[in-house]
């Protein structure tokens, strides 16, 4: 296999459903985050996960008021984040792993063929954040990035609130009291969601929240702090 990631660390990457839509995405913009792909694998492996963006939602709005059930209106999200999830490894040709991953074992399977992996949703009930970061934890990942469609986690809602305060780091346990109020419904999920946030505790997985575009992604990935805006999710140490 050329240009192999067998061996290399491995990178966990949530992006944000918001760069697949209908009005901006095209060729181009889905090029750029391959190229991007394709210049960390020389030194990590990417395993990523893809949103299911406005294209989830709109179909889930409309099947929920055709009276679907909850987890059915999941299931539909997690097909268009799988579609999402084709539409980047066209752009990736020999260097990615061609079938999308339904399950963590399938993953694994994935990620052991020291590939480039892309990956969709994988179970009702989540959000691909909270997949993203099991996913972080089945592969041993060095580094979950959450790219999203805002800078980072701030103390309230940077698109209602003007003055929001971007946090440069955050402990999970204020990211949880943040977060506490947040939606379970289909389509609702927010920025990082509890069970993300247990997940990065347990395994203590280095988590960074970013906006989503391919320098800020590339300064993350090569730690490049001072150029990239985004916020640290820092695991407290335990005490024994
Ligand atoms: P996401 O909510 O994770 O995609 O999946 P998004 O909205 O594009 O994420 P952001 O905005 O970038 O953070 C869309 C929907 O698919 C279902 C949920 O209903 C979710 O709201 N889903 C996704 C699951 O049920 N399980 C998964 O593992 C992933």
């Amino acid at each position: 296999m050329n240009n192999s990631t067998i061996g290399k660390r491995r990178i966990v990457m949530k992006l944000s459903g918001s760069i697949f839509n209908i009005t901006n995405t095209n060729a181009e913009s889905i090029r750029r985050y391959a190229k991007m792909l394709l210049e960390i694998s020389n030194t990590f492996q990417p395993i990523v996960v893809t949103g299911g963006g406005k294209i989830a939602r709109h179909y889930i709005n409309i099947a929920r008021s055709l009276g679907s059930d909850e987890a059915n209106l999941d299931i539909i999200g997690i097909e268009v984040s799988r579609l999402n999830a084709k539409l980047l490894i066209s752009a990736l040709g020999e260097q990615v792993y061609s079938q999308v991953p339904k399950n963590l074992e399938e993953v694994a399977i994935a990620a052991a063929s020291g590939q480039i992996v892309i990956a969709g949703g994988l179970h009702p009930g989540q959000s691909t954040n909270a997949t993203s970061a099991l996913i972080a934890e089945t592969v041993k990942a060095s580094k979950f990035l959450n790219a999203t469609d805002v800078d980072g986690i701030y103390d309230s809602d940077p698109k209602k609130n003007r003055n929001a305060k971007l946090f440069e780091r955050i402990t999970i346990k204020e990211c949880m009291e943040i977060l506490g109020s947040e939606s379970s419904m289909a389509g609702k999920y927010e920025l990082i969601d509890i069970v993300a946030l247990k997940v990065i505790e347990r395994s203590r997985i280095p988590t960074w929240v970013l906006r989503s575009n391919v320098s800020n992604i590339k300064h993350a990935v090569n730690n490049d702090f001072k150029y990239h805006v985004g916020t640290e999710i820092v695991v407290e140490p335990t005490f024994k």
